[in-house]
């Protein structure tokens, strides 16, 4: 396998800390903690990054709904999520936000550096003000007639009906859907990232990293229609940084959010007592790499913006950007108010993380199409592989066992133990290709093979006789070797379940490393389940659950 241990850092998009957790966010964080954790089982070394993104305007106007602060407002949905995240086996090393003292230290630097640099520029620009609210209105925060068709109640980019694009002042009739007032235009000057400059850098950047392909077509394709110089600042009032030198204006929300892995590393070397800073892992030179796992809305940020806003400050770019697609939710895309939207937390009271964790890896490989989550089929995929397959392979064996003193015996068929061992280089390459559902099918063929095996030797048959009690214990002790490489495979993605079985096979530290070494002469713990069936009741309860507000 791997033969130089590499240092990674590695980050899964900081959700707004505005709401409780989704399905959504759930794919992004289940498949980077799949792949932090196949990372560490094949020897390298991993900090996994997240974050509450905590600026922008939304949050402060949710902020001001709930009549708190937005810092208490932050701080609440920060731990929220931790805490959920938390029972989906998602472990981060660090999980910070981004209103701290070290990402605005490191919005600072980063910013003053790319001015030092010649990449900041100023112009003024003209914007939809809202007199009573004192608030420049965001795209969003304005409604009015398309200027094309005429459509009415379209917001301030593009609208829905003819598709138009065009600019907020453009509109027709807009009113603010704060005072339900109309607008007035009013100027500022506003300062601007340079991202024309960067053309090239970007483009280096681009051939060096081996990203997806649809990513690369998608990127070619805003390089054809040009790239445009980048907003960085806002008016205030607004919840962010303000930016040096300036009284009333703030870093737009998403020049401080990416900075904000760097603030969070910075926190985690501080939490870890480490002499280093995150300059020091984040420096041109340095030999850790860095990953960001992102779904795909926010490519333009983390492919164009983030490296270009990386190589103006002088600091190390992406090493690479994994993109996903959406999830969908019984083939429909997840809406609140279309009554097809599950939150994280209505799951987890109601079914264990594991399942949907194999569920969704069964389903994700390193494209960027959509995802489904569907409620029966989930059903179905958990009962058959999970319980059906895998851990069938301990529950027919493990009671002949019982009369070997619950002991893994010393006769084994190991060439076909070896079988499985060849195959986990495989499976782990998958994993580390991000081509879950790959690994889950070679291991789910492994399972085969293993019910198939213990089919063919039919042991209950034998156990009558007491004179086959030698090839009865060969079968069953054969059948457990090869049910714990299964597991090995499968801890990444199923990692209460395999901790479980670590500890039933008495192998608590068992990885990769010994897994050539069959087991033998080996005492187990008493077998007890390891995981049930998901019942219909569980699903209607989710399908209740997907409807309501
Ligand atoms: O789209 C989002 O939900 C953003 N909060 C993601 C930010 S990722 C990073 F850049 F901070
Ligand atoms: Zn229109």
């Amino acid at each position: 396998m791997t033969t130089k241990k590499k240092e990674l850092i590695v980050t899964s998009a900081l959700p707004y800390a505005n709401g409780p957790l989704h399905f959504g966010h759930l794919l992004e964080h289940i498949q980077t903690d799949i792949w932090v954790r196949s990372q560490r089982i094949v020897g390298n070394d991993c900090i996994y990054l997240c974050a509450s993104d905590a600026h922008g305007t939304p949050i402060m106007m949710k902020a001001e709904e709930e009549n708190v602060s937005p810092e208490k407002l932050v701080d609440k949905y920060m731990n929220e999520h931790k805490k959920t995240l938390r029972t989906f086996q998602v472990l981060h090393d660090c999980y910070y936000q981004t209103h701290s003292e070290e990402n605005k230290k490191y919005s600072e630097l980063i910013y003053n550096t790319a001015l030092k640099n010649g990449y900041i520029s100023k112009q003024n620009i003209k914007q939809l003000y809202d007199q009573e609210r004192n608030l420049f209105l965001a795209d969003r925060y304005v409604q009015g007639n398309c200027p094309k068709c005429n459509a009415p109640n379209q917001y301030g980019d593009n609208c829905d009906v003819c598709g138009a694009k065009y600019e907020a002042t453009e509109l027709l009739n807009p009113i603010s859907i704060f005072s339900k007032k109309a607008p007035i235009i009013k100027e500022s000057e506003h300062l601007f990232f340079t991202l024309t400059k960067l053309e090239k850098e970007i483009k280096e950047w681009i051939d060096k990293s081996s990203l997806q392909d649809s990513v690369i077509n998608k990127l070619q394709e805003w390089f054809k229609d040009g790239l445009m110089d980048w907003d960085i600042s806002r008016d205030a009032p607004y919840f962010g940084f303000k930016i040096p030198g300036f009284e009333e204006k703030f870093f737009y929300v998403w020049l401080d959010a990416p900075i904000g892995y760097i603030g969070t590393l910075e926190k985690f070397l501080k939490d870890s007592k480490n002499k280093l800073t995150a300059k020091d892992l984040w420096s041109e030179n340095s030999t850790h790499e860095i990953y960001h796992f992102i779904g795909k809305d926010i490519l333009n940020f983390h492919a164009l913006f983030w490296p270009a806003l990386l190589h103006a400050a002088q600091f190390k770019k992406p090493s690479n950007v994994f993109v996903h697609g959406f999830l969908t939710l019984n083939g429909n895309k997840m809406s609140k108010s279309k009554g097809n939207f599950l939150l994280a937390d209505q799951y987890s009271s109601e079914l264990k993380s594991d399942f949907l964790r194999y569920y969704l890896a069964s389903k994700l490989t390193n494209k960027i199409d959509d995802i489904d989550f569907n409620l029966e089929d989930f059903q179905k995929k958990v009962n058959t592989d999970l319980v059906g397959k895998f851990i069938n392979i301990a529950s027919r064996v493990q009671k002949f066992l019982t009369t070997n003193d619950n002991k893994i015996g010393i006769d084994l068929d190991e060439d076909l133990i070896e079988d499985f061992q060849n195959e986990t280089e495989a499976i782990f390459n998958d994993l580390i290709n991000l081509d879950y559902s790959n690994a889950c099918k070679r291991i789910m063929k492994l399972a085969d093979t293993a019910n198939q095996y213990i089919d063919h030797n039919q042991p209950w048959i034998l156990a009558k006789e007491s004179i086959n009690q030698k090839e009865v214990i060969k079968i069953s002790s054969t059948a457990m070797n090869l049910f714990r490489i299964l597991n090995i495979c499968l801890e990444p993605i199923i990692p209460e379940t395999a901790s479980k079985i670590k500890e039933y096979l008495n192998l608590k530290d068992d990885g990769l490393d010994n897994l050539n070494i069959s087991i033998k002469n080996h005492e187990v713990q008493k077998f007890e389940p390891l995981i049930e069936r998901i019942e219909d009741d569980k699903i209607d309860k989710l399908k209740e659950a997907s409807k309501s507000e």
